[in-house]
This record gives C-alpha cells, sequence and structure tokens, in this order.
C-alpha cells in the first residue's frame, strides 16, 4: 500500500523494509521504552519483524502506522499514525482503531508528534471516515498525554492493561464531520 501525507516539515508514507536501520535505533533506546513496557528491542532481526507486522497489516486491514520522514533532512524519524488493534482487550475494546506515535530520541521536542498526529487524525477523519479513534498512554507518559491533548484527544479514564500488566490512560476523540 503506498500512503503520501505531506505537512509542513514532514512527509508521512507507508513503511518500508529500507526503514530498518531508524527502526532498530528507534526502538533498542531504553528511554524511548521507558513507558512502553521497558523491552528494547536488541537485534535489527527484531526491527524487521516489527516492518513486516506493519507492511502485513496494511495487506489485510488496509491500514498501519506510517513512517514518518523529516522533509528537510530526509531522514527516518520514527512512525506515527492509525492502527486497527484486534489483538488485545483494551479497556474492554477489542476492536478499535487507534493513534499513536514513536519518534527517535533526537527528534523530541520539535512538535513532530503533534504534526504528525494531526495529520494522522485527519486522514483517519477525512479519508477513512472513521467514527472515532483512541489512543492509550501509560499513567506517567506525560509527553505523550500532552502530545494526545494537544492533537485535540479527551482524556477518559485510567484502566489496568492486564496482558501487559501495565498501568494506562484511555482517551477518545469523535469525528466532528460525521
Ligand atoms: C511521546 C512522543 C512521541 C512526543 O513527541 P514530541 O515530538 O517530542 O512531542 P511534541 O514536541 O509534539 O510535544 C507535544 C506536547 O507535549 C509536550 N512535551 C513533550 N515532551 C514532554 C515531556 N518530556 N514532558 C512533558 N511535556 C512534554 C510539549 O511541550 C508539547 O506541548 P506544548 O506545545 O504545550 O509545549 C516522544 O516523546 C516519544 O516518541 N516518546 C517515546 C515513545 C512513546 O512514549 N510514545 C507514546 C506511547 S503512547
Amino acid at each position: 500500500m503506498i500512503f503520501n501525507i505531506e505537512t509542513e516539515r514532514l512527509l508521512l508514507r507507508e513503511m518500508r523494509v529500507e526503514d530498518l536501520e531508524g527502526m532498530f535505533t528507534l526502538d533498542s533506546n531504553p528511554n524511548v521504552h521507558k513507558y512502553l513496557g521497558n523491552k528494547p528491542i536488541k537485534t535489527k532481526a527484531e526491527a524487521l519483524k516489527t516492518i513486516e507486522s506493519v507492511l502485513q497489516q496494511y495487506r489485510e486491514r488496509g491500514i498501519g502506522r506510517f513512517a514518518v520522514i523529516e522533509k528537510e533532512s530526509n531522514q527516518f524519524i520514527g512512525w506515527s499514525g492509525i492502527r486497527l488493534n484486534t489483538e488485545y482487550n483494551m479497556n474492554g475494546f477489542t476492536k478499535y482503531y487507534d493513534v499513536g506515535y514513536r519518534l527517535i530520541e533526537r527528534f523530541w521536542g520539535k512538535g513532530y508528534a503533534t504534526e504528525s498526529g494531526k495529520a494522522s487524525i485527519n486522514y483517519a477523519f477525512n479519508e477513512m471516515k472513521l467514527p472515532e479513534l483512541y489512543a492509550t498512554t501509560e499513567i506517567g507518559n506525560k509527553a505523550s498525554h500532552n502530545a494526545l491533548i494537544k492533537i485535540g484527544l479527551h482524556y477518559e479514564s485510567d484502566f489496568y492493561f492486564e496482558q501487559e500488566k501495565l498501568d494506562l490512560r484511555w482517551y477518545k476523540i469523535n469525528n466532528p464531520n460525521l
């Protein structure tokens, strides 16, 4: 599948096997995984598995996270976008779309989560015509909480995610056009 979403400073495109180096930099960093269960990856094979899983989601679900490219440097800076979740029970939901992002540490604090998140929500509401979107973060993840609120999600409640033994927050945004 091909995606091509342009924002002021970013390009959101389909993830590719050539993003392997960047995905490894992203997911092998313990700071990135601080609020994601503290399980950074150790090998490129694991990063490749993640990419392959996203490509499979494109094929089977028509959507998956986008690769985020910084236009100025043409660099892969992480991922952002929409995912159809079917493999968890999250706060009682077993099939729902969420918005999320994960960026390489040196690209934090530049507003890129906000910029890519807004573009993802636009895509979900205007192209996919989804009625609503959800998001989750670990309770202490201030950066993610602030970014989610900034892109328009509403904090709803806290819940315990049994599968990963994490205390999480639940957020929602409705499609204003429906
Ligand atoms: C969460 C994450 C994507 C945020 O990316 P980012 O591009 O730095 O976020 P933004 O620059 O768009 O910032 C959004 C808001 O959060 C605030 N923020 C960013 N980092 C923060 C921090 N460490 N603590 C508190 N607030 C923070 C920003 O100030 C901004 O609000 P403001 O404009 O009112 O100042 C990034 O930190 C990341 O990839 N973390 C690791 C993975 C992760 O936790 N992903 C989310 C899982 S649910």
